[in-house]
């Protein structure tokens, strides 16, 4: 190591490792590299460096050779153990790492630091003076928390197993090390049971996991040191279970499998041995399936309705002395716990598996913020928070990234509490994802969470979070991920390959989908319904809205300082802004035609509109005129209108505008003309 120096973000990885300092001296990607393991047993370790270089490879377009011709540079794994040949919770993953002329020296305890220390190297492949090379670099670094995972919900939108790799790979790249795979809900039952046959067979529309498909998966991850944490969501969020199997239910039924997306209130039957007796046979199989020790059984959102309106669990509930359905389900959860623990898992739930005498080895995840981690801490449970890590709600990667598990109330446990707070879980929940665009909601944001659970608490410098993010965006391109060409393949498909494509890109760079729960409170969807349109092939950040915030902002603070930049920066902005006030033209005649783009005619004369208003606000910050009252009030107006989400989509840099309208009339201030044609200042009133 350089020295003991706090943890240095200039290298472009992500997450930002423990301790690292750039070196000059790199290596050139040029005739491959060669493998040299002193100590190693672990199989995994000859495969992760196979894939490192083609990896390389792909990222550089240049030919690696495994086999080089020539000495090729040499990557030397120094391994202290064997470790386990499956991954488990709290394993060692640090690493040391030197990569200098002479080659790469990577460290490790154990074959997982080994997997780690070889993302961080694939990120340190970067462009140099001489064509690609590695970054010259010494880095000390290991996992803040033990469990950084991601959800995947194969549920209300089924992803293939190619979907499903291309996520691992990705997820080893920035060290995410638990695949909490979302299996069942009320939109689908999405695993083969050759026990219970009707479960996928009558609960999937036929799109399903084979069990082969399934120890696939499983090994795929275990092979990128990520562990496959399965979720049966049960007693509620069942229904699919239910299509087959009815008398699982605390009502008769029938039942079909839920299409529309929401809180339902079919819910299993907690008064009926055979139940259980169901459950236990189910877990025995899936315990074979998925060797992680930990088992997550659901537990969300159980509203109580069916259980209330069922004269037998009411019979059940008096009998047993249940106060009320949290009692009814705290039973159900004991007596699941204990089928989980004859086949020995552990269990995880939601946090409304929280009860007063909840076994301490339960994991509770919270989605209900850091309160629910306080609670299960103060009860002596392990925690995961996922609160604040909701990818589908479509909030910026700054957003996420703000939020640390030992944030908020959680800040005041004591260390041997916080302790128990294992790490954290972004979800990645599908009622408006598909197979085609479910990575562009995943990547790159994923990765700023993935951050925040690996790195130390004290990185949270958001520009070089963003700076590091859009590198590794690109990494994870190069090795197959298709969040970003998914766009651009939703686009055409509206428009043809036409020139027509590049005018609706150009509105999809600015506008995002809207945010939280709006698109699943409006109603309008079920999982049948195609998610074709501007607001499913939006990202959920706009880049270009972020680029421009800022440039807007250095422009505003160089004319108000009077430095000579500005006219130089109002240069660039309008030029980009006449080319968002003339796109509207071009697409015109596409949305003229109807169809799925004809509801965004209104965004895209809003582009044109809002664009208009930045170019006259800039003239008059430029010419240190005065804008008018009118004109103000005409263009905070239009401001409002072009801020309201339109088709389900928010044009992203209108707050900017909007503060270039606010700086052009404090620019002004006390001088501004007004209505009815006074002015109070020299300069003169131009709109
Ligand atoms: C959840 O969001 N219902 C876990």
């Amino acid at each position: 190591m350089a020295s003991g120096q706090p943890a240095l973000t200039s290298l472009p990885v992500v997450p930002a490792p423990l301790r690292a300092a750039a070196k000059n001296d790199g290596i050139p990607v040029s005739e491959g590299f060669q493998l040299r393991q002193v100590g190693c047993e672990d199989p995994r370790i000859v495969e992760a460096f196979d894939r490192f270089v083609d990896r390389t490879s792909r990222a550089t377009g240049m030919v690696q050779k495994i086999e080089a011709l020539s000495p090729a540079p040499t990557v030397t794994i120094a391994c202290g153990g064997k470790g386990s040949a499956w991954p488990s919770l709290g394993e060692d993953e640090s690493y040391r790492l030197d990569v200098g002329s002479a080659g790469v020296v990577l460290s490790v305890p154990e074959a997982a630091g080994a997997l780690r220390g070889l993302a961080t190297l694939f990120q340190l492949v970067a462009p140099g003076p001489n064509g690609f090379e590695i970054r010259g670099a010494s880095v000390e670094d290991r996992p803040r928390f033990p469990w950084r995972g991601l959800l995947l919900d194969s549920s209300r939108h089924f992803l293939p197993v190619s979907v499903v790799k291309r996520t691992l790979d990705a997820m080893e790249v920035v060290k995410l090390n638990v695949l909490h795979w979302h299996l069942s809900d009320d939109q689908g039952f999405r695993v083969e049971s050759r026990v219970f046959p009707r479960l996928h067979g009558a609960g999937s529309d036929g799109l399903f996991y084979t069990q082969e498909e399934v120890a696939d998966v499983v090994e795929y991850a275990r092979r990128r040191g990520i562990r496959v944490v399965p979720e049966f969501d049960v007693p509620g969020h069942a229904t699919s279970w239910f299509v087959g199997y009815p008398e699982l239910a605390s009502e008769p039924g029938p039942y079909q499998i839920e299409r529309r997306f929401g809180i339902f209130d079919p819910a299993m039957d907690p008064g009926r041995e055979e139940v259980y007796a169901f459950l236990d046979r189910f877990v025995s199989e899936m315990a074979a399936l998925f060797p992680d020790p930990y088992f997550h059984v659901g537990g969300d959102e159980v509203n109580g309705n069916a259980w209330a309106r069922s004269a037998s669990v009411g019979g059940f509930r008096e009998k047993m002395g249940l106060a009320d359905s949290a009692a009814v389900q705290a039973h159900f959860s004991r007596r699941l716990l204990e089928i989980l623990k004859g086949h020995r898992k552990k269990m995880i739930g939601w946090d409304e598996v929280l009860h007063a005498d909840l076994d301490r080895d339960v994991v509770v995840q919270s989605y209900r913020w850091h309160r629910k981690l306080v609670e299960a801490a103060n009860r002596g449970n392990p925690s995961l928070l996922s609160s604040g890590y909701y990818l589908d709600l479509m909030f910026s990667a700054a957003w996420h990234y703000g939020v640390d598990p030992l944030g908020g109330e959680a800040a005041a446990l004591p260390p041997e509490k916080q302790g128990l707070v294992l790490g954290g879980e972004a979800c990645m929940w599908t009622e408006f994802a598909t197979a085609e665009n479910v990575e562009a909601k995943i990547w790159p944001r994923a990765a700023a969470i993935a951050e925040r659970l690996w790195s130390v608490a004290s990185i949270v410098s958001v520009d070089d979070m963003y700076r590091r993010l859009s590198l590794v965006s690109e990494k994870l391109e190069a090795i197959g991920s298709t969040h970003l060409q998914s766009r651009g393949s939703m686009i055409r498909r509206l428009t043809g390959v036409g020139p027509e494509a590049r005018s609706l890109e150009i509105l999809a760079e600015v506008v995002e989908p809207v945010k939280e729960y709006a698109r699943v409170e409006s109603g309008r969807y079920t999982s049948q319904t195609p998610l074709v349109r501007l607001v499913d092939l939006a990202l959920p950040e706009s880049d270009e809205a972020r680029r421009f915030s800022s440039e807007v902002d250095a422009f505003v603070v160089a004319v108000r300082s009077g430095t000579g930049s500005a006219q130089a920066k109002a240069g660039g902005l309008r030029e980009k802004l006449a080319g968002w006030r003339v796109n509207d033209t071009h697409l015109a005649p596409v949305l003229g035609r109807g169809g799925l783009l004809g509801e965004i005619r209104g965004v895209s004369e809003n582009l044109t509109r809002s664009a208009q208003v930045a170019i006259e606000a800039i003239d008059l910050l430029v010419s240190g005129r005065a804008p008018s009252r009118a004109w103000i009030d005409r263009n905070l107006i239009t401001l409002a209108e072009a801020a309201r989400p339109k088709a389900e989509v928010i044009l992203a840099v209108v707050p900017a505008i909007r503060r270039l309208v606010d700086a052009a009339a404090a620019f002004g201030d006390g001088k501004t003309q007004g209505a009815a044609g006074s002015t109070t200042s020299d300069r003169k009133s131009v709109v």
